[in-house]
């Protein structure tokens, strides 16, 4: 359909038919088994709200789709389809990685192969839209829903939005192509003291340097809709928020799509305290430019009498309907209401073997070594190798594709038992649950008997008799591998915590098979980084595997037993504990830093009991090769405006193995009108080396990557002196310096 033709429509419409389109509900409205909670009464939805409602919140399964959308167009006067919507964040049935290990691949380009199959398995299955990439820049562990972000740095969170956006996207064919959403806009991560849902409140000045490229990034990409987040700005929350919404989003940026409220957030803005009433928190989100309400009944019953009382313009309820009739209409639903729905499709592509192979690469990528005392790893799986025990809650379990992937089948997850089986045979190897994830589950609510998910199991073997029977396995081995980690439901959504270690009877477990005097390798399945100083000297190796996927059992196994040179690098700060929170490495100097500061010991900037650094730093991880950086070379020394500065640092493979370096280069603005952080992350590079090769690696700086948000609210650098550093992560870097003139 042409704009003429969706002018046309729009002129034929009556209010409420315009007012429906923006009203998105749950598939329990359509009678569907949907993932949200709560039939169309609960919500207090009529049925004629259901029969003019625009969207429908996270139903899939083709068949499911062509059911409710055939109905709605029988009912429909003016026939304009649904467009179905749902969460396919870092995978569908297939999963990939949680995003916090995606993004520590530090390799946008495979993670944009990767989300093209995502969208070429969700559309298949009836999804149109779905509710990613969420972006918002994580600096607090406590958060929940670290996993479900790149990570700390909004320049490397910009390039993954800018890369999933693109891989959504495709080539644009619509079997292989899924309108997305960028979430959660805007400052989402950066609730005070990590608490869930909690106020978020900081400088226009640290926001707009800190928090809003990655968003910018994934519009100037060209995603067709942005999430309000649950959040205030300054005050405001985000679904009512003006500035934010029409001012920046739109005025600034350009943005032109429909902007949707995540779930509820209109009736919250009454539980926030800026709406009295339902009515008066409708007005609020459409003057925001709000375009679709999520699961609430608030536009469905009080646009029209805003309209009629003059509180809200016809204009307004036009531009937000037309937004989404043109939403609709790329989508190509008026000529073909199903798109690419095909029940056959989705037998073809769901989990097909490329889909499987691409995700345990990337899941190969993804998981970081943080530590490898006397080169315990890579394991020998040759007939001479060790025999391995491998004993923990996720030794054996499915439960490995994190909060975030609420339509995938977790039976198709590769447990690392079974890699382990496959690697070894069964001769050689022995696999033990150890105990029980927690100790106590009643802190994970009844949530997680709602999605199946496993919360223990009440009638399985004791204690006492978990552990002996590890500990025999144990025994027996020559070395052990123990999986150990968070329950899936301790991060994600809802899942702030204050206590970021390690679950209490798996850290028993460790400490009970440490005495036996065994090599110990531990590996990690966690949604946020975990404080792990107590338990580092139980172990002699750690890989963090993040919640790694369908495939993450095999991609465990290839690093483990050396197939994979892990190449992955922390893009979140692991503290030595949870009192350094929020922590990231783009710190700022203060007038007293701890070193360098001419005030004595105790009068610095630091604590008394910890350290102000992260036990392992962001950009941080370990190879089976070991690397050199030496001659730091930069340029001329000097930059003028329009000119490239040249740096090139050569790195050496000091190994016998071949491996990937991810080359990270970071500036210090020495002395600006605001005070800058000591290390900011400008570029990076992913190198293959061969065994004892030497490459030179360049990058170029040019004075745009200096530029931040000035007291004179524009985006500009500032003549004066730069520093720039090179280095395998933001703690060991080779130092130099420029002048920007
Ligand atoms: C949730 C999440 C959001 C998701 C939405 C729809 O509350 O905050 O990320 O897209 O609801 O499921």
């Amino acid at each position: 359909m042409n704009h003429e033709d969706l002018l046309a429509l729009l002129g034929k419409m009556t209010l409420k038919e315009k007012v429906g389109q923006l009203v998105q509900l749950d598939g329990g409205c359509f009678g569907a088994g949907d993932m949200s909670t709560g039939p169309r009464e609960k919500l207090g939805v009529t049925q004629e709200d259901v029969d003019v409602c625009g969207s429908v919140l996270n139903v899939l399964g083709a068949e499911e789709v062509r059911r409710i959308q055939d109905t709605y167009l029988e009912r429909s006067r003016l026939k304009i389809p649904l467009v179905f919507m749902a969460d396919v964040i870092y995978g569908y049935q297939t999963c990939y990685p949680i995003p916090l290990g995606l993004g520590a691949t530090w390799d946008p380009d495979l993670i944009r192969d990767d989300y093209r199959l995502i969208a070429g398995e969700a559309v298949a299955d009836g999804c149109m839209v779905t509710f990613s990439p969420p972006v918002d820049v994580v600096r607090d562990a406590r958060w929940g829903r670290c996993l479900e972000m790149p990570g700390e740095d909004p320049y490397l969170s910009s390039r993954f939005a800018t890369a999933m956006v693109e891989g959504f996207h495709g080539d644009g064919a619509p079997e292989r192509s899924i309108a997305c959403c960028v979430k959660h806009f805007a400052g989402y991560g950066a609730p005070e003291a990590g608490r869930e849902y909690n106020t978020v409140d900081m400088s226009e000045w640290r926001f707009r340097n800190e928090y809003l490229a990655p968003y910018k990034a994934a519009v100037d990409a060209g995603c067709e809709l942005v999430m309000t987040s649950f959040n205030t700005v300054e005050g405001i929350p985000a679904t009512a928020n003006k500035w934010l919404m029409d001012d920046v989003l739109r005025g600034e940026w350009g943005f032109d799509g429909p902007v949707i409220t995540d779930y509820a957030a209109v009736a919250e803005l009454i539980g926030h305290g800026v709406a009295a009433n339902a009515r008066e928190a409708t007005r609020l989100a459409m003057n925001a430019t709000v375009d679709i309400d999520m699961k609430t009944p608030c536009y469905a019953h009080e646009l029209e009498g805003l309209v009629a009382d003059g509180e809200v313009s016809m204009e307004q309820v036009d531009a937000a309907c037309l937004r989404v009739l043109e939403l609709k209409n790329k989508l190509g639903l008026f000529e073909n209401p199903y798109r690419t729905c095909s029940p056959e499709r989705r037998v073809e592509v769901t989990c097909s073997p490329e889909r499987l192979a691409s995700a345990r690469k990337t899941c190969g990528e993804a998981l970081v070594l943080l530590k490898n005392e006397g080169d315990v790893l890579p394991l020998d799986a040759g007939e001479d190798g060790p025999r391995v025990a491998l004993i923990g809650p996720y030794a054996n379990s499915r439960d490995i594709i994190g909060m975030w992937a609420i339509h995938a089948d977790k039976s198709r997850s590769v447990t690392l038992a079974d890699a382990f089986e496959e690697v070894l045979g069964p001769e050689r190897f022995g696999w033990a649950k150890g105990c029980e994830t927690l100790d106590d589950y009643s802190e994970l609510g009844d949530f997680g008997k709602y999605v199946g998910i496993t919360s223990g199991v009440d009638d399985g073997p004791s204690a006492d008799e978990l552990e002996t029977e590890a500990l025999a396995l144990a025994a027996a081995a020559d070395v052990v591998v123990m999986a150990l980690g968070e329950h899936m439901l301790q991060s994600g959504e809802g899942g702030a915590r204050t206590d970021i270690t390690l679950p209490a009877p798996q850290k028993r477990l460790l400490a009970r098979v440490r005495e036996l005097g065994k090599p110990v390798v531990l590996v990690l399945f966690n949604g946020r980084p975990l404080a792990l100083t107590d338990v580092l000297d139980d172990c002699d190796a750690v890989l963090e595997a993040w919640f790694p996927g369908t495939a993450g059992g095999r991609a465990v196994a290839d690093v483990l037993f050396g197939d994979v040179n892990p190449s992955g690098r922390l893009t979140v700060s692991f503290p030595h504990n949870v009192g350094q929170e929020p922590l990231y490495y783009a710190q700022f100097s203060t007038g007293r830093p701890a070193k360098g500061s001419a005030h004595s010991g105790r009068f610095v900037s630091r604590y008394m009991d910890a350290p102000n650094e992260a036990l392992f730093p962001f950009g941080y991880g370990l190879s089976y090769h070991t690397a050199r950086y030496e001659n730091l070379c930069v340029g001329t020394g000097s930059l003028r405006a329009g000119e490239k500065l040249r740096v090139s640092v050569d790195v050496t493979n000091e190994s016998q193995v071949a491996g990937i370096e991810v080359v990270q280069l970071y500036i210090h603005d020495v002395a600006a009108s605001r005070v800058r952080p000591m290390l900011e992350l400008r570029d990076f590079a992913r190198v293959e080396l061969a065994a004892s090769e030497t490459r030179t690696v360049e990058f170029e700086i040019g004075e745009d990557q200096l530029r931040f948000w000035t007291p004179e609210h524009a985006w500009a650098s500032e003549p004066g002196s730069f520093e720039v550093f090179v280095g395998p992560n933001s703690r060991d870097l080779l130092a130099g310096s420029f002048e920007l003139i």
